[in-house]
C-alpha cells in the first residue's frame, strides 16, 4: 500500500460528503474517492442484512480503487456493518456513530436529543452505547423522509420545515440543551434547524471527530500523504445533480451503476 493511495469513503448518498469535507479540510495532501450509494437510499428503514450486503458491495468497489482506508461516512451503515466489514476486509475502517458523548457530559438539563435514522437508533451499537450513560435523559426522534428529501435537494422548502418543527418541537418541551444530529446527512439542515430551535440548544454531529480519527490512524500506519495535486473524485449510481450542486461543482462527478 502506498501513501499516495486514496481514502475511501462511503454513504447511502451525498450526505456523507459532510464528513468528506472536514477530512478534506484536514488532510488537504490526501487523494480521496467518494461513493454516494443514492439508487440504494435511504438505508435508515432497511433490514441489517440489506444494509451489511450494500456495505461489503460499497467497500468492494473501493478497495477495486485501491483504497487504502475506509470511511464508513453513514451512521446507519456503521451502527448495523462495521463489525463485519472489520471481520471481512483487512483494510483499516473509520466508522461515524451519534456523538453522544460531548452532548451528555456537557448537557446541564441532563437531556439530550438525537435526531437519527431508524436503522441507527435500533441498532445494538447505539443501544449498547446508552447506556454509558444513565444519568442522561436521552430523547431519541426518528427523521423519517429527511433523507429523502436532502437526496432532491429539497433541504430548505416548506416539507423539511415541517417534518423538523414536528420533530424538534417535542426535543425542545422537553428540555434537551444538546441535540446530536445521528445522521451524516443532517448537517445539511443546520440552518434550518437553528431557526427552529431556542439559541442555548447546542448543535453537534461527529464530522470533526471522525477527520481526528482518520488522522490518527492514518499516522499510525505511517500512511499519511504529502502528495501536493491530490485528486478529489465523487462516484454516484443516481442523479449526480444534488451531489454537483452541493460540491458547487469543483470536483468531477462520476456517473456509474453500481
Ligand atoms: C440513510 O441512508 O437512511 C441515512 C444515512 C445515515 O444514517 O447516515
Amino acid at each position: 500500500m502506498t501513501n499516495s493511495a486514496p481514502i475511501g469513503l462511503f454513504d447511502s448518498g451525498i450526505g456523507g460528503t459532510s464528513i468528506w469535507k472536514e477530512i478534506h479540510t484536514l488532510l488537504p495532501n490526501e487523494n480521496t474517492i467518494y461513493l454516494a450509494d443514492s439508487k440504494n437510499a435511504p438505508y435508515g428503514q432497511k433490514s441489517k442484512e440489506e444494509i451489511i450486503s450494500l456495505s461489503k458491495k460499497n467497500t468492494e468497489f473501493l478497495l477495486n480503487q485501491n483504497a487504502k482506508l475506509i470511511v464508513v461516512a453513514c451512521n446507519t451503515a456503521t451502527t448495523n456493518a462495521i463489525k463485519e466489514l472489520r471481520a471481512s476486509y483487512d483494510v483499516p475502517f473509520i466508522g461515524i456513530e451519534p456523538a453522544i458523548k460531548p452532548a451528555a457530559n456537557n448537557s446541564e438539563t441532563h437531556t439530550i436529543g438525537i435526531l437519527a435514522t431508524k436503522g441507527t437508533l435500533s441498532s445494538e451499537l447505539f443501544n449498547q452505547n446508552v447506556l454509558n450513560y444513565p444519568n442522561t435523559k436521552i430523547v431519541e426522534q426518528v427523521g423519517y423522509g429527511l433523507v429523502q428529501l436532502i437526496e432532491e435537494g429539497k433541504m430548505i422548502s416548506n416539507e423539511m420545515t415541517v417534518l423538523l418543527k414536528k420533530y424538534l418541537e417535542p426535543m425542545v418541551d422537553a428540555n434537551i440543551d444538546y441535540l446530536v444530529l445521528g445522521c451524516s446527512h443532517y448537517p445539511y439542515l443546520i440552518p434550518q434547524i437553528k431557526k427552529i430551535l431556542p439559541k442555548h440548544i447546542r448543535i453537534i454531529d461527529s464530522g470533526e471527530a471522525v477527520a481526528r480519527q482518520t488522522k490518527n490512524i492514518l499516522s499510525e500506519k505511517n500512511l499519511l500523504s504529502e502528495e501536493k495535486n491530490c485528486n478529489q473524485i465523487f462516484y454516484t449510481n443516481f442523479n449526480p445533480t444534488v451531489l454537483k450542486s452541493i460540491l458547487k461543482n469543483k470536483y468531477p462527478v462520476i456517473e456509474k451503476d453500481f
